[in-house]
C-alpha cells in the first residue's frame, strides 16, 4: 500500500524551511499532498491561487509531491484523499504546545490518522513567513530564505524593483 501523508499549511508563503521538512518527508512517504488550508486565526498576504502557484513552481522537481487546496478539517481532507498521516515541522519549543493540542485534537477526530513530526532543520530554526514579510517589507534582504520565485513574488507584493 502506499504511504502517502498530508502535509498541511497555509505557506503565505512557503520558505525553504517548508521545503526542508518536504524534501525529507519524501524519504519516509511515497507521496507527499502539500494541502493549502485555512487558518481562521490568520489573515493571507497571498490569495491562494497566489500561494498554489508559489508551491507549484518551488516544487515542480518532486515527482510525488501534489499541491492541493482544501477549507474544512484537516481530519476529513485527510481521510477523502486516502492519507494514513499528517506530516508537521517543529522547529522549537514554542512550536510544540500549539502543535500538540493540534495533533491530539486531530487524533480525537479521528483515530486512524497519525500525525507525524519532523524537527525542523537548524538553519531554519528561526524562519517564519511571517518573520520573511516582515523582513521583506522594511526592505531586509531575504534571499535563500525562499525560493528565487517566491523572492521575486514578495518584492513584486511589497513594490520593490531592486
Ligand atoms: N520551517 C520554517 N517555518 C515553518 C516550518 C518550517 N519547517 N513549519 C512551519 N513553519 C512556519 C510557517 O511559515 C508559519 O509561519 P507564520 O505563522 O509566520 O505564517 C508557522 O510556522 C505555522 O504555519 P503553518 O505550518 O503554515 O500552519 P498554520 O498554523 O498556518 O496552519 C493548519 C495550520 C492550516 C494546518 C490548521 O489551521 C488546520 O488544520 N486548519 C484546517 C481546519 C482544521 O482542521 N482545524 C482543526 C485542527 S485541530
Amino acid at each position: 500500500m502506499q504511504k502517502v501523508a498530508i502535509y498541511p499549511g497555509s505557506f503565505d508563503p512557503v520558505t525553504n524551511g517548508h521545503l526542508d521538512i518536504i524534501e525529507r518527508g519524501l524519504n519516509i512517504f511515497d507521496k507527499l499532498i502539500v494541502a493549502i488550508m485555512h487558518n481562521p486565526v490568520k489573515e493571507y498576504l497571498f490569495t491562494v491561487e497566489e500561494r498554489f502557484d508559489m508551491l507549484s513552481t518551488t516544487l515542480k522537481k518532486f515527482k510525488t509531491v501534489e499541491i492541493d487546496t482544501f477549507d474544512g478539517l484537516l481530519v476529513d481532507y485527510a481521510a477523502k484523499r486516502k492519507a494514513q498521516a499528517i506530516l508537521r515541522g517543529m522547529r522549537a519549543v514554542s512550536d510544540f504546545e500549539y502543535e500538540f493540542q493540534m495533533a491530539l485534537m486531530n487524533r480525537r477526530l479521528n483515530r486512524e490518522i497519525q500525525t507525524v513530526f519532523l524537527m525542523t532543520g537548524l538553519r531554519w530554526i528561526f524562519t517564519s513567513s511571517s518573520i520573511i514579510k516582515e523582513a521583506a517589507q522594511f526592505g531586509g534582504n531575504i534571499e535563500g530564505m525562499v525560493s528565487p520565485f517566491v523572492y521575486q513574488k514578495i518584492k513584486e507584493k511589497f513594490g520593490r524593483k531592486d
